[in-house]
């Protein structure tokens, strides 16, 4: 049931932000530069989610994953993730931080990684140097996108 697309997104996009605003997710740097948002679609055309990522250097962040709350536990967050990857360049590492998911991101190949193990451009985002808090998880993507 899991078949989803993903379709580009403006950074303005007033969907996204709505949606980022009612996961209690970072809005306020997602207008800036090297950011890619995703709109995730079912077979029927619905937005089902939305994702980002974010440049670093060699390496990418990932934010901003969300599955709209109509359709969680089925599956799509996971594919979500995957195939928001699927696109990026391999060689690259990709990072994220949580405040509350880091059980999901486990469960799809993420391990929870020490800060100063994290390369410094991935450190100097927005998301990792000011919005999310120190308490949060960074985690790594261990399992290479299939
Ligand atoms: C995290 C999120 C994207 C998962 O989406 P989803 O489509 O429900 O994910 P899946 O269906 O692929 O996987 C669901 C599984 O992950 C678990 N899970 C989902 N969110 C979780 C969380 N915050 N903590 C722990 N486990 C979580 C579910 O319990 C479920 O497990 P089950 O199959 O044993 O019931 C969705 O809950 C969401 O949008 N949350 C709000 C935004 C957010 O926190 N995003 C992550 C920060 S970037």
């Amino acid at each position: 049931m899991s078949a989803i697309r993903l379709e580009q997104i403006e950074d303005n996009d007033a969907d996204l932000r709505a949606a980022l605003t009612d996961a209690h997710l970072p809005t306020d740097d997602i207008e800036d530069h090297d950011r890619t948002f995703f709109r995730a679609l079912s077979s029927d055309g619905r937005v089902v989610g939305f994702s980002g990522v974010e440049r670093c250097g060699d390496d990418f962040l990932l934010s901003s994953v969300i599955t709209l709350p109509d359709h969680r536990g089925q599956g799509l967050g996971s594919v979500l993730v995957e195939q928001a990857l699927a696109g990026l360049d391999h060689a690259g590492d990709v990072f994220l931080a949580t405040t509350s998911a880091a059980p999901f991101f486990t469960r799809i190949g993420f391990s929870e990684v020490q800060r100063n193990s994290v390369p410094a451009a991935v450190l100097a985002t927005r998301q990792l140097s000011s919005i999310c808090p120190s308490s949060a998880t960074i985690m790594k993507r261990i399992k290479p996108p299939t």
